[in-house]
């Protein structure tokens, strides 16, 4: 069982975030990560649109015999955690709660800023588990659409991705809030641009409190993976491998190889 996979899938190249820092935090699990390419976006989509998306996603990573199941995409753990964890009966994490808890333990004075997809914004998922935990706290929220095609396009720095900065953020800048959730896949890439418009704010990166939630389960659970050899990396990917490659060795800094483009159809996931 320890040395079975974990599953990691997300709407596209995006949830390699999170992948990367699962990967630094514990180098020894194999890891087999599913990008439903041929779908992205979802966070312009439904929730029933999402949620249908999601359990297809989760059945393929399920299929291959995974120990545990993180939903990289902010959008699908917003929306469709809890059904996936009554359909599979392995432990399912997503990025929700491990985001509002890690920006409740920085924040100082209980105003806590939230961005993500328009789908995640208006699922209020952030602002009802970080309520949940600590109902004195105040969220602010606001999606930016416009980030995720500007850093699919490596625009993180410079110019263009200030004035795209400026244009979202400029309320939240001005609200009081000392602590800003990245929730979605691609900001963390924007981080340094956020940073540098945001001055003193905490940034909260929810792919790093994934990682450490993934730890703390595997744990608990004793399924660690304490294996010698070196730990296995498969890519797979629901169309246009080649883009997945170049796109994700950016969202990476190493290199992808063992990918494979897949088709939910011919796997008789999608009837
Ligand atoms: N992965 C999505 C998220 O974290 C962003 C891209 C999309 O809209 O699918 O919300």
């Amino acid at each position: 069982m320890k040395n079975k996979p974990i599953g990691i899938f997300d709407s596209g190249v995006g949830g390699l975030t999170v992948l990367k820092e699962i990967h630094k935090l514990l180098p020894k699990e194999n890891l087999i990560y599913l990008g439903d390419t041929a779908r992205v976006p979802y966070g312009i989509r439904s929730p029933e649109t999402v949620i249908k998306y999601s359990l297809q996603c989760a059945e393929f990573l399920y299929k291959k015999g995974i120990k545990l199941l993180v939903v990289a995409c902010n959008t699908s753990s917003s929306i469709s955690l809890d059904v996936l964890r009554k359909n599979f009966n392995i432990p399912v994490l997503g990025v929700i709660e491990p985001g509002a808890k890690t920006a409740l333990r920085v924040t100082k004075n209980k105003k806590i800023g939230v961005i993500g997809t328009e789908a995640t914004i208006q699922s209020k998922a952030y602002p009802l588990k970080i309520k949940n935990i600590n109902p004195d706290a105040t969220v602010i929220s606001k999606s930016c659409p416009l980030f995720v095609p500007i850093v699919e396009e490596g625009i993180t720095e410079g110019n263009i991705a200030d004035l795209i900065i400026e244009r979202y953020l400029r309320e939240i800048k001005e609200s009081g809030i000392d602590t800003l959730i990245l929730g979605c896949t691609h900001y963390p890439l924007l981080k340094k641009a956020i940073k540098k418009y945001l001055n003193n704010i905490n940034l909260v990166d929810s792919a790093e409190a994934v990682a450490q939630d993934v730890e703390e389960l595997l744990k608990e659970k004793k399924l660690l993976n304490n294996q010698k050899s070196n730990a296995i990396k498969l890519f797979y990917v629901t169309d246009s491998p080649d883009r997945f490659k170049k796109i994700g060795e950016i969202f990476l800094n190493f290199e992808i190889d063992n990918i494979a483009k897949i088709s939910l159809e011919q796997e008789g996931i999608i009837k």
